[in-house]
């Protein structure tokens, strides 16, 4: 079967709706810095645009999480793979993540984020299907609420595949 991705949403609109946000967190920060989290490894593409376009100090950092299996995914834990390598501690923290489905691998970690004494801590996220959510997440900012079907590029993959698309859109098969 081959597969062929159906483009949602365009280059030029995800750039756009970056640059908004980059605008937002510049002007709600104003005065202050902000240190970005990256879940690894589908919200870099994300954070790197979004970093390009904040204009207060930034600084970043990396932390990768993977799910403890199938029979534990429903309790929402997470194993840490590669932990973050400085303090949160009273930081102005904005974590970036690629898309928020279940909601249970950013409930987990924002929990475990916010015991590390950050000043703030906020959640951007590129993608959001709302309708998929099993667990509530306060998002502070959304790039785009999709409806529930999987997406790929912009970081996003199916299989490894498909991080590097500059767009985001739906696999389909034929
Ligand atoms: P959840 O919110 O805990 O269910 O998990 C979100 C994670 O699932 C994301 O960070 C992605 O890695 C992955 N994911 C969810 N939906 C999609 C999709 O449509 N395409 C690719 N990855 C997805
Ligand atoms: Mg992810």
């Amino acid at each position: 079967m081959a597969e062929h991705i159906r483009v949602i949403l365009t280059e030029k609109e995800v750039n756009a709706r970056i640059q908004a946000i980059g605008d937002e967190i510049s002007r709600d920060y104003a005065g202050k810095k902000v240190h970005l989290v990256c879940v690894l490894k589908g919200g870099s593409f994300f954070m790197c645009e979004l970093a390009k376009r904040i204009t207060v100090p930034v600084s970043i950092d990396f932390m990768s999480v993977s799910s403890y299996g199938k029979d534990t995914k429903s309790s929402g834990v997470v194993k840490i793979v590669k932990d973050l390598d400085e303090s949160l501690k009273d930081k102005d923290v904005i974590v970036v993540e690629d898309i928020i489905d279940s909601g249970q691998t950013l409930s987990y970690l924002l929990e475990l984020l916010g015991k590390r004494g950050p000043k703030s801590l906020a959640l951007c996220t590129l993608l959001d299907k709302p309708s998929r959510r099993v667990v509530n997440v306060n998002v502070d900012y959304t790039g785009f609420e999709i409806p529930d079907e999987f997406v790929v590029g912009y970081g996003l993959d199916y299989n490894q595949k498909y991080r590097n698309l500059p767009y985001i859109g739906v696999v389909e098969f034929n």
